[in-house]
């Protein structure tokens, strides 16, 4: 008999832009436009996350000097780890995106593995080191036989896209059948959008239709380095529009033949020595196909892992932006594949600040007050410049122009700048340097914000009555979350979204197009989010969920929410790297920390019960099951929850990992206080941070540490996502929180946290037996804090 082999096989991704789905017709937004999503890979059996250092002392691993680089130390780690009978320069390579923590300390490694020269895709390491020790790792090597390089893989080795279908499909027709017996068997599933599996069904239809790819068999002795066939085939599987499957199937020789291949003239020394390539000409493609060769791990039915040689593609398209792995030899399949879409020193230029019409931050939506004109708020440390000013070199608006010195900056008078590009998209496509935008020459975002009831055929051109009036709040509202998120470590090394980078490191030319009123759709937002060096892709949608229409813009925990992926992506497993939280729990815990940052940013003391999206979506209790609350019969979310059918889809699984992280928090707050504001102090002339009210007295001396409750949970959130591996679990993102206070304050908090997680189900007697492909199994609750805390609660 087969290996059941197909249990490992992780998938999950439920159109994971849609920020909120709901039970309800009139408010459910999956409902109305789902957005065809692919994602889905092989499991890592073997992956793992070491947290104590303990641990880690394998074969005689001993500590070095506190000021051993850091490289060094990960580098003998590794040799240590890996036997040093290879040329490391074969195995590994360690990412350019690794970066020091400024304010831990805390050096971030990140390694790719290397067989026979290539990368191996999802061959990651993280690796955590400060002061000569390693702090923590997470790991998901191949630990197998290296394949000869000359010789092609076996063709009909697992497929483990025909797999996870075939399972999947199992899966929903007995749920449908289920679901039909307790209906009377009356009620055919296209009238039950209501249906709790309805985005299981998502998932299928999204994934499934095209297993085998059309061309396999006609293609069967082409050339494994012409990869322009299995890119093909991708798209057929990839495009949600049926025009274009039928156009490629009925011409597929010719659009292969006015596909351009073109090579990139550098070896791409991060990863190996494959040649990167672009293609143009592929249909529904909207900017050239990137293109390497590479090794990913697919689970045998003898061991753990076995290798197989694949075409990575990176491509972005009109709803999406995949990578896709997909096998280099015919019969091609799709291996894996995640969508980097989620729904949801210079002269200083004299100017005076911009101010803008808005609802201030704090404020969650329109009902919580009327506007007020605020200040161009940035923090010199997190905008050095502003938000209306950025180099000529990095301005999209100023390509071809030339300033005598590269580096000058101009000003604007509209919303653009660093940090973020704000502008209206009514025809929701994917250009956005022309589209309109708010101008004023002395920067007053001054403008009305009247809408009016209207007939619901008119509700969109009410709403684009006040568009000076949205697009200033986006640009408002990003800039802040930009500004924040920096204070709290999310900077220029680490991954950020700004076009220039002030000489800070990191990778540029990436700040946030936030497009407001994008015309792709109603009743959701969703954010794209490529590796450092890209831009990240906002879009915010209108709600029709009321008359006058309600403006998502103008609802600052959506634009939290879908920031937060840009964030949560990119700290996750490394800057380089956007594959990391694609599916079952780590793409649910992706859209969890957006839910928890958008609550405790709007939370005021005293207050633990908050919905997500109520104002937008019209609707009291909001687009997730339950409102976060610490009370149980409100919202009862445990561990065991992600068991229950309707925790499949990615914004129920970050549902219950947001309560339990307010549910932390919470209880930080009882032990040190709530701090009326998140922003740290402005650092005075001299570049220096006071300590104020806001951080633990210090003397100057790092990491600096948030005094009170709410502010320190931020801290170690964000922290946490630095330490935890690729593609981490609950238990792992968990157990990368905790060593983030060990680290930040010495661990003073080890009880609380402990205690936190478990009142949620989250203790160290937590289990999770026999995964399933979407992110199912079989899950126990743990409620037992660790022994030593017996005493302390
Ligand atoms: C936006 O503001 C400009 C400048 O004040 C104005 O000319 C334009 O009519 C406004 N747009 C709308 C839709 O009100």
């Amino acid at each position: 008999m087969r290996r059941l082999f197909i249990a490992s096989i992780l998938s999950l991704g439920l159109a994971a832009s849609a920020l909120g789905h709901s039970h309800s017709n009139q408010n459910s937004f999956g409902e109305e436009r789902r957005r065809k999503s692919l994602g889905f890979g092989p499991a890592h059996p073997h992956a793992v996350f070491h947290s104590s250092p303990y641990q880690i002392q394998t074969n005689g691993f001993t500590s070095l000097s506190e000021d051993t680089s850091p490289f060094e130390v990960a580098r003998l780690f590794l040799d240590d780890l890996l036997g040093s009978q290879l040329d490391a320069s074969n195995r590994y390579k360690i990412r350019k995106d690794s970066y020091t923590d400024k304010n831990t300390g805390v050096t971030h490694i990140y390694v790719r593995q290397l067989v026979n020269g290539l990368e191996v895709a999802d061959g990651d390491m993280n690796i955590n080191v400060k002061d000569g020790v390693v702090l923590s790792y997470g790991s998901s090597f191949y630990n197998g036989l290296t394949p000869n390089p000359m010789a092609l893989p076996s063709k009909f080795a697992v497929h483990p896209h025909r797999e996870y279908c075939q399972i999947l499909g199992d899966e929903v027709e007995s749920r449908v059948a289920a679901f039909q017996a307790g209906q009377g068997g009356q009620i055919p599933m296209s009238s039950t959008p209501n249906h709790p599996d309805a985005h299981l069904m998502h998932l299928h239809d999204s994934n499934c239709r095209f297993q085998d790819l059309p061309y396999d068999m006609a293609n069967a002795d082409a050339d494994p380095l012409d990869f322009r066939s299995a890119l093909l085939q991708f798209m057929i599987a990839a495009t949600p529009k049926d025009k274009v499957v039928n156009d490629i199937l009925a011409n597929f020789d010719g659009h292969v033949d006015k596909m351009v291949v073109t090579q990139t003239q550098h070896l791409t020394a991060d990863y190996g020595q494959t040649l990167e390539m672009t293609v143009d000409n592929v249909p529904d493609a909207v900017s050239p196909v990137k293109a390497r060769l590479a090794y990913i791990q697919v689970p045998t039915q003898q061991g753990p892992t076995e290798l197989n040689l694949v075409w990575k593609f990176e491509v972005e398209m009109q709803d999406n932006w995949y990578e896709a792995a997909v096998s280099a030899v015919s019969p091609h399949r799709i291996v894996s594949v995640v969508d980097w879409a989620s729904d949801a020193p210079f002269a200083p230029i004299p100017q005076k600040e911009a101010t803008y019409e808005v609802f201030k931050w704090g404020l969650n939506d329109p009902t919580e007050g009327e506007r007020t004109i605020e200040k161009e708020n940035f923090d010199p440390l997190a905008s050095p410049q502003g938000w209306h000013a950025l180099p000529y070199a990095n301005d999209p608006q100023m390509a071809g122009v030339r300033p005598k010195n590269k580096d000058q900056f101009r000003s604007t008078t509209t919303t653009w700048g660093n940090n973020v590009f704000a502008q209206e998209n009514w025809e929701g496509q994917n250009q956005y340097i022309r589209n309109y935008r708010p101008d004023h020459q002395d920067r007053v975002f001054h403008y009305t914000y009247n809408p009016q009831p209207t007939e619901k055929s008119d509700g969109l051109a009410e709403a684009q009555k006040y568009i000076n009036a949205t697009v200033s709040q986006l640009f408002y509202t990003s800039n802040m979350v930009h500004d924040l998120y920096y204070r709290y470590g999310f900077d220029e090394v680490s991954g950020n979204f700004q076009q220039h980078n002030f000489g800070r490191g990191g990778a540029e030319n990436d700040g946030v197009i936030a497009n407001a009123q994008d015309g792709s759709g109603y009743n959701n937002a969703n954010f794209m989010t490529p590796p450092d060096g890209q831009n990240g892709r906002m879009r915010m949608y209108l709600w029709n969920t009321a008359i006058p229409f309600r403006d998502g813009d103008l609802e600052a925990g959506i634009v939290i929410h879908e920031l937060s992926h840009g964030l949560s992506t990119r700290l996750t497993g490394g800057p380089a790297n956007s594959g990391c939280l694609g599916w079952g729990e780590s793409g649910g815990m992706g859209e969890g920390w957006g839910d928890f940052l958008a609550t405790t940013i709007r939370a005021v003391e005293g207050t633990t019960d908050y919905p997500m999206g109520a104002w937008a979506a019209n609707r009291d209790t909001g687009i997730r099951n339950y409102i976060y609350s610490l009370d149980k019969t409100i919202n009862p979310s445990t561990y065991k929850t992600l068991d229950k059918p309707g925790y499949w889809g990615v914004h129920a699984i970050g549902e219950v990992w947001a309560e339990i992280l307010w549910v932390v928090t919470q209880d930080l707050i009882e032990k040190h206080g709530y701090s009326s504001t998140l922003y740290p102090p402005i650092p005075d002339t001299a570049g220096k941070v006071p300590e104020g009210d806001f951080y633990r007295p210090a003397a100057g001396k790092k990491p600096l540490v948030p005094k009170h409750g709410n502010t320190l949970a931020v801290q170690l959130v964000l922290n946490g996502m630095k330490l935890q591996p690729c593609r981490p679990s609950f238990f792992d993102a968990r157990d990368a929180i905790i060593q983030a206070d060990e680290i930040l304050t010495g661990g003073e908090n080890f009880c609380t946290l402990w205690q936190g997680f478990s009142k949620r189900g989250l203790g160290p007697d937590a289990r999770v037996d026999g995964r399933t492909p979407w992110g199912g199994g079989i899950r126990t609750d743990g409620y037992n804090a660790p022994a030593r805390c017996a005493d302390s609660s």
